[in-house]
């Protein structure tokens, strides 16, 4: 059997959020986010594509690094409004069958034991198709706004999330045992208190004495994806991911990055496939090459040019009020997305300018563009699935979502036709269409399942 690709449809509740500018489109529905009818039509579309998941980013605070302030991205629509991610998932998941949803919630700001309780809630609600994209933030405004005096430094957010990480899974995994929930009405019995356990969690950043609030959801954990380069976040992706979302421009950053991280996956003990690899792609698609390029001409002009100097100021920490748009972008270490600097000071290929960067990071953020024929598409798929060592892909979009309808009727059918795209789900859960029928749980393998609250006892 050919090697199967995986797909999610990349989305914010946002207008335009990962296409500065695009919101003015005529065939854009973004500014309908806070409708649910938009979202409900939008997990339909990606259902019908046989997605695994709709992939839902997040940001808690204004892109107010340009200039030192939000204007921009209030006048652009620069990821915001931002809107709650999770509130949208159980209108989706009651007009879906399969369709996953993986949101993005930050470790840095949120409450491991709270949050626990929301992920097993819609794991219930979605009957098992949950995952959670964990981020440890890089805007200063989140932080201000979250309790802190300023955003910490990226080693100690990657400590943080590393010890929320073992609350979570001994409240989803060790908590309540499989055979806790009794029902027995006749001796009175909801639930066996002998098998609930408190976790007992004391650490340097959570006291967390437990026991989880929920019992046991069908995923228990939710799929675990992860987004962050640095060094720093690829080991933490090493650690616990179960798939990672990425941002390469160019086929040879994707092979150096999937290298890279299956090597690190390898020396946490892990098989280096453990962590599936999903990079995020733009298509912009034609039915001859030349409307294709036509189209993405079209689509450039309605990108805002301070808007994206203002998000690209946020995704790097760089204020580039400061640049001429002729300047190089040099080489920094960031304390934001080491990731975004890297697409253009780190590129083999290229120096880029600002006002380059500023073109490339208007659409898609600055990801990878695929622009052509459904076919050349699906070639250019296969190729970054193969050479590339991707496993599946976010598709971002333009307008929305308009972008995955098209995608769903015209790249879909063809990736189908070569035998290398799912026709009907395998299985149940998100992880089980993510990793084979059978994988309904994390593997045995992982650290959660690792360890152990009874010693705690
Ligand atoms: C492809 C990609 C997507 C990301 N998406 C988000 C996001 O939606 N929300 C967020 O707060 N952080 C996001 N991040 C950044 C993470 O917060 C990351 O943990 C932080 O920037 C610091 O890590 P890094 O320098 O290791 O990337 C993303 C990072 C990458 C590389």
């Amino acid at each position: 059997m050919k090697k199967q690709i995986h797909l999610n449809g990349f989305i914010q509740n946002s207008p335009s959020p990962h296409s500065t500018g695009l919101w003015k489109h005529e065939k854009d529905q973004g500014t309908k986010h806070n409708q649910l009818s938009y979202w409900t039509k939008t997990a339909q579309i990606l259902e019908r594509g046989k997605f695994d998941a709709l992939f839902i980013a997040d940001v808690l605070g204004t892109y107010s690094v340009y200039e030192n302030s939000h204007n921009a991205a209030v006048q652009r629509a620069v990821q915001l409004p931002a809107h709650d991610p999770l509130l949208p998932i159980s209108a989706m998941a009651a007009v879906t069958q399969h369709l996953g949803f993986a949101a993005t919630i930050s470790a840095t700001y949120a409450q491991p034991y709270a949050l626990a309780r929301q992920l097993s809630t819609l794991d219930h609600l979605t009957e098992g198709r949950i995952a959670w994209n964990v981020v440890t933030s890089y805007l200063e405004s989140e932080a201000v706004n979250l309790g802190f005096s300023g955003r910490l430094p990226r080693d100690l957010r990657y400590d943080r999330a590393d010890e929320f990480l073992e609350v979570v899974y001994k409240l989803w995994e060790h908590s309540w045992q499989d055979d806790a929930m009794m029902h027995d009405k006749d001796n009175d019995t909801f639930a066996d208190p002998e098998k609930v356990h408190a976790i007992k969690h004391k650490g340097e950043f959570f006291s967390v004495p437990g026991p989880h609030l929920v019992e046991p959801s069908p995923q228990r954990t939710p799929v675990l994806f992860q987004a962050g380069a640095s060094p720093k976040g690829r080991n933490f992706a090493a650690k616990h991911a179960e798939a990672v979302f990425t941002k390469n421009n160019s086929l040879d950053a994707l092979k150096a990055y999937a290298l890279d991280l299956r090597e690190r996956t390898k020396n946490q003990g892990r098989n280096p496939d453990d962590v599936r690899i999903f990079p995020m792609i733009l298509p912009i698609i034609g039915s001859t090459e030349e409307e294709a390029y036509a189209k993405y001409e079209n689509l450039t002009n309605h990108v805002s040019y301070e808007g994206t100097l203002s998000i690209l100021s946020g995704h790097t920490g760089v204020d580039f009020s400061k640049y001429e748009p002729d300047e190089y972008i040099d080489d920094l270490e960031s304390e934001a997305v080491q990731g975004n600097i890297d697409l253009y000071a780190k590129d083999p290929n290229k120096k880029w300018t600002l006002r380059e960067a500023v073109k490339n990071h208007g659409l898609g953020n600055g990801t990878v563009k695929f622009i052509g024929t459904p076919e050349q598409i699906a070639d250019h798929i296969e190729q970054w699935s193969i050479e590339g060592g991707a496993d599946g892909f976010n598709i971002a979009q333009t307008y929305s979502p308009g972008t995955f309808r098209e995608f769903v009727d015209h790249v879909v059918p063809e990736l189908q036709k070569r035998g290398i795209y799912r026709k009907e789900y395998e299985g149940a859960t998100l992880r089980e269409n993510m990793f084979g029928k059978g994988n309904v749980h994390l593997p045995e393998n992982h650290p959660a399942k690792k360890l152990n609250i009874l010693r705690n006892k």
